[in-house]
């Protein structure tokens, strides 16, 4: 059965185009002269978008949350598409996904129908724990001394600090004010963080593919937000925490969090709790596609990694693709 039959209403249409709001003067020298770095020192499979200043630029051609075995560019660059065998287990692992995500999406609509700011509350408390489970996966690799890969360690870090300001926006808003909230929230933490260790040791692109059907969900759930509630915020002033972590702070981990950007290209403007939500879902975005790319194995390329050098990585970058890849090849060929 295809893929698509089993896809839920968190893939629509709607998130295939949007538009991303924000941007900041650069000059296109430097773009070009980040480009020319970036091609020199390594191959780079995930794409930035170029703004340009008080641009609205539709940037989500690329965001397709659905994701199939089939959507592999066979470039060169890219590695060879899947055989049969592992076509099925791509289609498996996904078909699981999607059941899973299903199941705890109907919980939510059947608890938090009619409450917004507290469904946030615990969609944002689940959204930051994979990228904890990656770190502490990757970490146990590294010190096991199997693999080192510091991007997708620095990468995944700014994607959980960035939901961990969604989920102080959401506290502020007082999306956590019953107990009930927080409890439910915290035990699926919980178990979400040892099903993720446990999936992302077997298989990074399951692991993977999970947080993107959540980041999908996350996505189409704020948009739906937006599009029903958008007079109403617009008229409210925005979360102090919000106008601080998208206007105020450094912006170094914002930029590292979208892969699928050159830094310095998405500066938001925060005026109102429209713009704020806007944000939110466009982050919400930008984690999905960041998501995607990860599902080939190596394809994560932080977009600081020609600012940043080389950062004294003495283990092999060869691939790892999960605990028994590891234990293989530190068997067959074991790391100096
Ligand atoms: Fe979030
Ligand atoms: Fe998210």
């Amino acid at each position: 059965m295809a893929v698509a039959s089993f896809l839920p209403s968190i893939f629509s249409p709607s998130t295939n185009l949007l538009l991303l709001r924000g941007s900041r003067s650069f000059s296109p020298t430097s773009i070009a002269h980040f480009h020319s770095r970036r091609r020199r020192r390594r191959l780079c499979k995930v794409r930035a978008t170029i703004l340009r200043e008080n641009e609205k630029v539709a940037v989500e051609e690329t965001f397709q949350p659905k994701t199939s075995p089939d959507d592999h560019n066979n470039n060169n660059n890219e590695p060879p598409p899947p055989g049969s065998v592992e076509k099925w287990v791509i289609k498996l692992e996904q078909s699981i996904n999607i059941f899973l995500t299903d199941s705890v999406i109907k919980v939510l609509d059947t608890l938090y129908h009619d409450r917004d700011y507290p469904r946030f509350f615990v969609l944002e408390t689940i959204a930051r724990v994979p990228y904890f489970a990656f770190i502490s996966v990757l970490h146990m690799y590294e010190s096991f001394g199997w693999w080192r890969k510091s991007e997708y360690l620095k990468v995944h870090f700014a994607e959980s600090w960035n939901e961990m300001h969604h989920l102080l926006i959401m506290e502020e808003l007082g999306g956590n004010a019953w107990w009930f909230d927080r409890f439910l929230a915290q035990h699926i933490a919980i178990f979400y963080y040892f099903m993720t260790v446990f999936m992302y040791a077997l298989s990074p692109r399951m692991a993977y593919h999970l947080s993107e059907c959540v980041e999908s969900h996350a996505f189409e759930t704020y948009d739906k937000f937006i599009k029903e509630k958008g007079d109403e915020l617009k008229k409210l002033a925005p979360s102090k925490v919000a106008v601080k972590y998208y206007t105020e702070e450094d912006l170094y981990l914002f930029d590292e969090f979208q892969t699928a950007r050159l830094p310095n290209t998405r500066r938001p403007i925060i005026q109102n709790m429209y713009d704020v939500f806007m944000n939110i879902r466009d982050d919400e975005a930008e984690h999905c596609k960041t998501m995607k790319a990860c599902q080939t194995h190596g394809n994560l390329r932080s977009p600081h990694a020609s600012e940043d050098d080389d950062l004294g990585c003495t283990l092999p970058d060869a691939g790892c693709e999960g605990i028994v890849d590891c234990i293989k090849k530190s068997i067959t060929n074991p790391p100096n």
